[in-house]
């Protein structure tokens, strides 16, 4: 199983073609795309236009929405009304929230409304103000069992997958195995039930890249090379060639 971040119709598109089975509409989209330096600024109607121009590029892929900091943690009729409008304004077929013990009966509730959720343990950006960092989770008993604890019970609620973030490959293993629904590890080792990455980090935008993900491509150096092709032909004089434009016939034009 694979699952990718997009953000716009054009990349949605690549995934989708490519059969990539889980398109996430990350609210990593703050920091990849939109210039924040952390994912708490995303608003709910930025998520709903970057859903809404990934959901009309996507055919076949499920697309999960992300639900932004502060959207669900609070109230949970406003989280129910706010997922929502994820499925109907955006077209996304499921959510997906930063979980924790505050989110087993609000995945419960979202579950019977008809809303799919996507449980999401181990690293959790949003709560980088309480953490302090962006490292590694789960390296001492008593967090790996929390997180097996608080995976049971969002399956239990009725969340359709887990998705482990930057914990060991053998903690990931250990709930992968303790659950029915799939797993996918995003920087979790080999043994969960699906793969996952953020869509920058595997072609190459951007400057920095967390130590779990591979790069494939460097579509950061194309884009350079073709902004600096265009710069300089638009400077020596070489673009536009004939091949670019056109000329009318004005006879009666004085
Ligand atoms: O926002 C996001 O892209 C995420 C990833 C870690 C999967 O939550």
């Amino acid at each position: 199983m694979t699952f990718l971040t997009a953000y716009d119709a054009p990349t949605a598109a690549a995934v989708d073609e490519a059969g990539v089975d889980m398109i996430l509409v990350g609210d990593s989209v703050g920091n990849t795309m939109l210039g924040y330096d952390s994912t708490l600024p995303v608003t709910v109607e930025e998520i709903l236009s970057h859903t809404s121009a990934v959901t009309r590029a996507t055919e076949d892929a499920l697309v999960i929405a992300d639900m932004p900091f502060m959207s669900y943690g609070a109230d949970p009729d406003d989280a129910i009304e706010t997922a929502g409008r994820m499925l109907k304004e955006a077209g996304a077929q499921a959510i997906k929230h930063e979980s924790g013990p505050h989110t087993v009966e609000l995945t419960e509730r979202l579950v019977q409304n008809g809303i799919p959720v996507m449980a999401h343990l181990g690293l959790s950006p949003q709560k980088v103000n309480e953490t302090g960092n962006l490292t590694r989770r789960a390296t001492e008993a008593e967090e790996a069992q929390e997180i097996l604890e608080l995976a049971k019970a969002h399956e239990e609620a009725g969340a359709f997958a887990v998705l482990l973030e930057h914990i060991p490959a053998n903690v990931a293993e250990r709930v992968t195995d303790a659950l029915d629904v799939p797993t996918i590890g995003i920087g979790a080792g080999p043994e969960t039930s699906g793969q996952g990455l953020i869509i920058t980090d595997v072609l190459g935008v951007g400057d920095w890249v967390p130590p779990f993900a591979k790069q494939y491509a460097d579509v950061g150096a194309e884009m350079a090379k073709g902004i600096e092709g265009f710069k300089e032909e638009v400077e020596t004089g070489d673009f536009p060639a004939e091949d670019h434009y056109t000329q009318a016939e004005l006879d009666d034009w004085d």
